[in-house]
C-alpha cells in the first residue's frame, strides 16, 4: 500500500485540542467524493455478510440491534481508512503519550429501529480501547431521521452529534455515549485506537 497521508480536511492541531478540552472532536469532509463513493460501493455490496452486533460468543444482549462486519485486508477500500487512523494515531500518542498500537474497525449498518442503548466502549479501562472514530458512510441524513449519537463529554456536558454523512465523530473510549433510534438506514465504520495489540 502506498504511504497514506492525513487528508487536508483533518486539522491535526484542532483534534489534539479538542481531545484535550472535552474528550472528542467532530471530522467534518473527511475524504474526497471519489473516495466517499467507493467506500459507500464497499459497505452496501457486503451488507449480506453483517451478523447481528448483539450476539457475540453465543451470548445474546439487548443493548444493541445494529448488524456488523469486521474488516479485514479484503475489503480494501476500508483498509485506506484503517490506515489514515494509524496515521492520525501516532500525533495522538505524540501528543498525549496513549501508546496506540493498533486499529480495529468494523462496518456496522442500524436499519430504522435500530439502536445502541448508552454504554462506555471501554468501561474503567479493562480493555486497550483509548480512542472510538466513528465515520459516516450513508449518502445522507436529515435531522429528523434520529439516530443522533448522544454522547457524554469529558467535563460531564451532553452533546447531540449528527450522523452526518462523511463525518468522523471521535471521542475518549471510557466516555458514555448512545446511538439513538435510527429511522432510516444508518451506515459507519466504529474504529477503535487500541493501545494493546489485540487481533480480532
Ligand atoms: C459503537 C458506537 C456510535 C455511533 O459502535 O460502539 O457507540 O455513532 N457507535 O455509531
Ligand atoms: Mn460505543
Amino acid at each position: 500500500m502506498e504511504a497514506v497521508q492525513l487528508p487536508t480536511t483533518w486539522s491535526v492541531d484542532q483534534i489534539l485540542d479538542d481531545l484535550d478540552q472535552h474528550g472528542f472532536s467532530i471530522i467534518d469532509n473527511a475524504y474526497d467524493q471519489d473516495y466517499v463513493e467507493q467506500l459507500i460501493e464497499e459497505c452496501t455490496s457486503n451488507l449480506n455478510r453483517f451478523r447481528n452486533a448483539a450476539i457475540q460468543n453465543g451470548v445474546v444482549s439487548n443493548i444493541r440491534s445494529d448488524h456488523i462486519l469486521w474488516l479485514n485486508e479484503d475489503l480494501e477500500v476500508s483498509q485506506q481508512h484503517v490506515q489514515t487512523l494509524h496515521v492520525l494515531a501516532q500525533e495522538l500518542n505524540r501528543a498525549f503519550f496513549l501508546g496506540i498500537k493498533d486499529v480495529e474497525a468494523h462496518f456496522a449498518c442500524y436499519n430504522a429501529g435500530e439502536f445502541y442503548a448508552l454504554h462506555r466502549d471501554n468501561p474503567q479501562g479493562k480493555n486497550g480501547r483509548m480512542i472510538s472514530a466513528v465515520y459516516y458512510l450513508h449518502n445522507e441524513w436529515q435531522d429528523d431521521w434520529g439516530g443522533e449519537l448522544h454522547l457524554q463529554d469529558k467535563n460531564d456536558k451532553w452533546h447531540t452529534l449528527q450522523p452526518k454523512p462523511n463525518r468522523i465523530a471521535m471521542f475518549q473510549s471510557d466516555l458514555l455515549h448512545e446511538v439513538q433510534k435510527a429511522k432510516h438506514q444508518r451506515l459507519s465504520i466504529t474504529a477503535w485506537l487500541r493501545s494493546d495489540a489485540q487481533l480480532i
